[in-house]
C-alpha cells in the first residue's frame, strides 16, 4: 500500500474526501487542501483517471522528524529514491512550504532535500550527476518538524481534461466546477442550467460526470514515466474506466452566455469532450465528429439569461458570473448581480449555486445565501454561494 495526498481547492476537501470514499479509498486525514488516503499501484491511477476536484494526485515517498539541516538531509538520503525515480529521469524540488517549523529558509531546504535525493541516486545508478531536462517533481512539506516528500504523480495537473482547446477570456478550473456541482449536492437526474457558461466549463463537468465518464481518460500522467509505472496496469485501468462511460443517460444541461465567442468555444470543447469519452484522444490530430442526431447533449446558447424560463420545476442553477476583476468594471458586475434578481421569478424553486470573489453579492442580488463556502479558486479567494430554493 502507497500512501497518496490529493490535492485540491482550500474549500473543496470535503467533495474530494468524499469522491475518495466513493471510490473506496481509506482516508488517513485531510485539510487545508489536501486529503491523504491509502493506495495500491492500480488504486493511483485510479484516482488519477477518476477524481474530478483533485489538482494534483503525490505520493508521500517518506514522512520523518526533522529540527534541523542534518536530520533533514539524512532522512531525504534515506529514501530508496531509485524505487521511484528511473536511470534517466533528473529531479527538481518543486516547492517547499514550512508551517510551525524551526527550518523556514525555503530555498536551502530545497538544496538540502535536492543534494541528498541526488547522492543516493547517483551512488544508486553509479553516475556523478542527474540528468537534466526530464525530471521528476518533488515537493517538500514541513508541518510542526514533521517533513513530509512528495513526488509527483499528476504531470500537468489534473484540471487540465484534455478538452479545452481554448480557456475563454476568464475559464474556470475543471476542478473548481466539479467541486461545485458536488458540493451543491446535483444529480443527473435534475436539470443544471449556467447563464454564464463561458467555455462552457461547468456544463461539461456536469456532462462528464453524468456520463460516468473518470475526467482523467484521456490524459497522460507523470506516473507513467517514474519506476513504479506500470503501463499494462494503467491500460486496464483505463479500459475499465472507459467501459463504465454511459452515453444512455437522460441529460437536461443547458448554457447560456452573451457572448457568440463563448458559445462557440463551448461547442468546441464539448466535441473534444464527447471524443475523449470515446476513448479517442481529440489532441492528437484526430478528425472530431459530432455524437449522432438525436443524442442527449447540453444546448449551448446565445440566449440573455433574462429570456430563459425553467423548463422543470426543480433543477439547478450552478455559475460563474462576471467578477468584476478580470472582465469588466466592478460596477458593471454589481448591476449584473442585481439583474440576476430576475432568476428568481424565472427559475422559481430552483437551486441556485454560484463562485464569485466579489464581496458584496449578496447585497447586489437581494438576497441572503442559506450557505456560504471560502474556496480559493486559483490564486483568487472566492465564495460559493448556495440559495436552496430561489
Ligand atoms: C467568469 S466568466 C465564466 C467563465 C466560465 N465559467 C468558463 O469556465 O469559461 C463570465 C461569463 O459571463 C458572460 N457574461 C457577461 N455578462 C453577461 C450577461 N449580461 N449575460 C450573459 N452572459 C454574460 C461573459 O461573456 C463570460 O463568458
Amino acid at each position: 500500500m502507497w500512501i497518496a495526498v490529493a490535492l485540491c481547492a482550500v474549500g473543496a476537501e470535503r467533495a474530494t474526501s468524499n469522491e475518495l470514499k466513493k471510490l473506496k479509498f481509506r482516508i488517513l486525514d485531510s485539510g487545508f487542501g489536501r486529503v491523504r488516503f491509502e493506495a495500491d499501484l492500480a488504486g493511483l491511477y485510479r484516482a488519477l483517471m477518476a477524481l474530478r476536484t483533485a489538482d494534483r494526485l503525490l505520493l508521500e515517498t517518506a514522512r520523518f522528524e526533522a529540527r534541523d539541516f542534518e536530520e533533514l538531509f539524512e532522512g531525504s538520503r534515506g529514501v530508496p529514491w531509485e524505487e521511484f525515480i528511473p536511470r534517466e529521469k533528473g529531479l527538481t524540488v518543486s516547492k517547499v512550504r514550512s508551517n510551525r517549523s524551526r527550518l523556514e529558509a525555503v530555498t536551502s531546504i530545497q538544496g538540502v532535500v535536492h543534494k541528498a535525493a541526488a547522492d543516493r541516486l547517483c551512488g544508486a545508478y553509479g553516475v556523478h550527476r542527474l540528468p537534466d531536462g526530464d525530471e521528476a517533481e518533488l515537493r517538500v512539506y514541513l508541518e510542526k518538524d514533521q517533513v513530509s516528500l512528495l513526488l509527483d504523480l499528476s504531470g500537468a495537473p489534473l484540471f487540465k481534461r484534455g478538452y479545452r482547446s481554448e480557456g475563454g477570456t476568464a475559464p474556470l478550473r475543471e476542478t473548481i466546477a466539479a467541486a461545485m456541482l458536488l458540493l451543491s449536492g446535483w444529480k443527473r437526474k435534475f436539470p443544471l442550467y449556467d447563464p454564464f457558461c463561458g467555455s462552457g466549463t461547468i456544463p461539461l463537468e456536469g456532462l462528464i460526470y453524468a456520463w460516468d465518464m473518470a475526467p482523467g481518460i484521456g490524459r497522460s500522467f507523470a506516473l507513467s514515466g517514474l519506476s513504479l509505472g506500470d503501463p499494462a496496469l494503467e491500460r486496464t485501468i483505463r479500459e475499465e474506466l472507459l467501459a463504465k462511460v454511459n452515453f444512455e443517460n437522460t441529460i437536461r444541461i443547458y448554457g447560456s452566455d452573451a457572448d457568440p465567442r463563448a458559445v462557440s468555444q463551448a461547442k468546441s470543447n464539448l466535441i473534444r469532450a464527447y471524443e475523449l469519452a470515446r476513448g479517442e484522444n481529440p489532441l492528437r490530430g484526430m478528425r472530431l465528429r459530432m455524437p449522432e442526431k438525436g443524442f442527449p447533449l447540453p444546448d449551448f446558447r446565445l440566449t440573455p439569461m433574462e429570456k430563459t424560463r425553467a423548463p422543470e420545476p426543480h433543477g439547478f442553477i450552478i455559475t460563474n458570473p462576471p467578477y468584476g476583476k478580470r472582465l469588466g468594471a466592478p460596477q458593471e458586475a454589481e448591476a449584473l448581480y442585481r439583474k440576476m434578481g430576475i432568476l428568481t421569478e424565472n427559475f422559481p424553486g430552483w437551486k441556485l449555486g454560484l463562485i464569485t470573489d466579489h464581496p458584496g453579492f449578496e447585497s447586489h442580488f437581494g438576497r441572503k445565501a442559506d450557505s456560504l463556502r471560502k474556496i480559493t479558486n486559483g490564486a483568487i479567494s472566492s465564495y460559493f454561494y448556495e440559495y436552496n430554493k430561489l
